[in-house]
């Protein structure tokens, strides 16, 4: 891995610690069509200098790397970015992968030309400071694009199922707020994070599939691969667990389209682009 950050040193965040549970690259890896349509929508283009922050196993970075861009692909997990980092050299496409977290990048002001993130800066847990370090690292007249999970859609009701499960403490005061990741998802919440520090800010709502063989199976995987979903289940009680797999598959088959007994769900996400002004 071209890491700057040994893995030995790296610090074992929350972010960490949680997206370090489980295969995710197993099922993020099926959005890589989102990736793709976010960078064509950014126009990213030979010798530009990308940051991909929140990258998981490389999707976004990837799809940019692809257009002859010098990617730097950054994560809080280094087993995911060492997926990235193999998933380049079978592509033999250059990539340069770090660790970092999304609220603290380790990159000098203005740095990039393009800044993304794909489902991956909604889940820092200051919103206000990841939209702050990614506007930071971005040169002005750059282009930043995001994609997160929207309320309303098929993610934004897990959230919800979790929530009324385990609710956060009434008493307890967080610093900062909590307030859930799906709230990228939010047009309005969007605008106050970027504020007037961008123009040309394209909000556009979208749906990609999630599939597998039923929505059994998909519970099967997801509790396998999805970190969220495995925490939230290893927090229940034992005796809670059999409730919330009935109602997580219930509300898979909610959201489910397919007619043929299979499994197919049109998940609704955000896409943002905007320029720093
Ligand atoms: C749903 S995955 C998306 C990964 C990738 N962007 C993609 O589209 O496949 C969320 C990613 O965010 C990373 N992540 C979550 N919180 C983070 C933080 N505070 N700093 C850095 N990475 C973080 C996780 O490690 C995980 O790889």
């Amino acid at each position: 891995m071209s890491s700057s950050t040994p893995v030995q040193q790296v610090q074992r965040s929350p972010a960490r610690q949680l997206w370090s549970r489980g295969d995710f690259h197993r099922i993020g890896v099926s959005q890589s069509i989102v990736a793709e349509r976010l960078v064509a929508d950014l126009h990213v283009y030979t010798g530009e200098r990308v940051l991909d922050v929140a990258g998981g196993s490389g999707n976004t970075a990837l799809a940019a790397a692809r257009r002859w861009a010098e990617v730097t692909c950054t994560d809080a997990v280094p087993e995911l970015l060492e997926i990235a980092a193999q998933r380049a050299s079978a592509e033999r496409v250059p990539l340069r992968v770090q660790v970092a977290e999304v609220e603290d990048l380790p990159f000098p002001d203005g740095g990039f030309d393009v800044v993304t993130s794909t489902f991956g800066a909604m889940y820092a847990a200051d919103h206000h400071r990841a939209a702050e370090e990614m506007l930071r690292v971005l040169r002005p007249g750059g282009r930043l694009g995001l994609t997160a999970w929207t309320p309303d859609g098929w993610c934004g009701a897990q959230g919800a199922l979790s929530r009324r499960y385990l609710p956060p403490p009434p008493d307890q005061e967080q610093d900062p707020p909590q307030v859930p990741g799906t709230a990228w998802g939010e047009p309005e919440h969007v605008r106050a994070l970027l504020g007037d520090r961008v123009e040309a800010l394209q909000l556009v709502t979208r749906t990609s599939a999630i599939t597998a063989t039923d929505t059994t199976a998909l519970f099967e995987l997801w509790i396998e691969c999805a970190a969220p979903l495995a925490a939230f289940f290893a927090a229940l009680q034992p005796q809670q667990r059999a409730a919330a797999r009935r109602e997580w598959i219930a509300l898979a088959e909610r959201f489910n389209s397919a007619r043929d007994g299979t499994c197919e769900i049109a998940a609704e996400h955000l896409s943002v682009t905007a320029t720093r002004r």
